[in-house]
Parts: structure tokens; C-alpha cells; sequence
């Protein structure tokens, strides 16, 4: 089936594709945009979060079938140019990468959650990122980062 979708702000389309695969498939093997990074494929680490018609959403959970006709933002969309968005800058600042595999998901939920709340209080910063998994940082310089990105905003 033809897939049409609003991908970070621009019309595009994925021919032949299955109705049961996933979006995220759709975004990186079809698309070309592999910022949504694939690690479980069961909705359980948060890498490959992206916005679906402004929803947070685990692109692996999402079919295809179910996303065609709507509007998708990923982490590729959030930079301004070459222009981070402040959420990436914060987390780079923050030292909150490391192997980075994690991160493009942390980021989306990160700025959804900023977009939404821009004071999160320390327990709503918890919860919004409880569905995005990071074995490298031990959490904290993620922290920092949210709350670096907070503060500048
Ligand atoms: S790859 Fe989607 S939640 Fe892990
Ligand atoms: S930085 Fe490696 S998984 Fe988070």
C-alpha cells in the first residue's frame, strides 16, 4: 500500500508498504530518517518516540496503516537548520550523551513534555521520561539537561 504522511512539516509518501510494519520501519527504511532509533520493537525503551499529530507515541507500536494521513514529527525535525533545537543544545551541554542511542527519544519527549509544562516540577520531569530507557548516563545528566532546557526557556 501507498503510505501519505506529514512528516516534519513536508508532504511525503512510502510506496510499497506493508500495512502491518511499523512507522518506525516506514520512517527509516523507507523514508531515510534513522533518527528514531530502533532497539526493542516491543514499546518498552522510548528510543524511537516520536509525534504523532502532536502525540507522544513509540513509532515501533505505531502501523503504518494507522499513522498514513497524519502528521509525524521526529527528532530530525526539531533542529532549525543547523540550529539545535534547545532541547538538543541542552542536552549537549548537559553531557547528557553518551553512546547516544537513547537520545533522539529522550529529546522528542523532552520537548513535548517542555511544550506542554515549561516548569515541570522534579516528579513530572520523572514520569514524562519514564518511558525512555538510557544505559549509559545513570539518569542524572538527563536531568540536568531537562532542567537546563527548562531554565533557558
Ligand atoms: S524501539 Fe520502540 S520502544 Fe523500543
Ligand atoms: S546514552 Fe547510551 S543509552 Fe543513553
Amino acid at each position: 500500500m501507498r503510505i501519505q504522511l506529514t512528516v516534519n512539516g513536508e508532504p511525503r509518501e512510502a510506496d510499497g508498504a506493508w500495512p502491518g510494519e511499523s512507522l518506525l520501519y516506514v520512517l527509516r527504511e523507507r523514508l531515510g530518517l534513522p533518527g528514531s532509533k530502533n532497539a526493542c520493537e516491543q514499546g518498552e525503551c522510548g528510543s524511537c518516540s516520536v509525534l504523532l499529530d502532536g502525540t507522544l507515541v513509540c513509532a515501533c507500536l505505531v502501523l503504518a496503516a494507522q499513522a498514513d494521513g497524519h502528521e509525524v514529527t521526529t527528532v530530525e525535525g526539531l533542529a532549525d537548520g543547523e540550529d539545535l533545537h534547545a532541547v538538543q543544545q541542552a542536552f549537549v551541554d548537559a553531557g547528557a550523551v553518551q553512546c547516544g542511542f537513547c537520545t533522539p527519544g529522550l529529546v522528542v519527549a523532552t520537548a513535548e513534555l517542555l511544550r506542554r509544562n515549561a516548569s515541570p516540577s522534579d516528579d513530572e520531569v520523572r514520569e514524562a521520561l519514564s518511558g525512555n530507557l538510557c544505559r549509559c548516563t545513570g539518569y542524572q545528566k538527563i536531568f540536568d539537561a531537562v532542567r537546563l532546557a527548562a531554565g533557558r526557556a
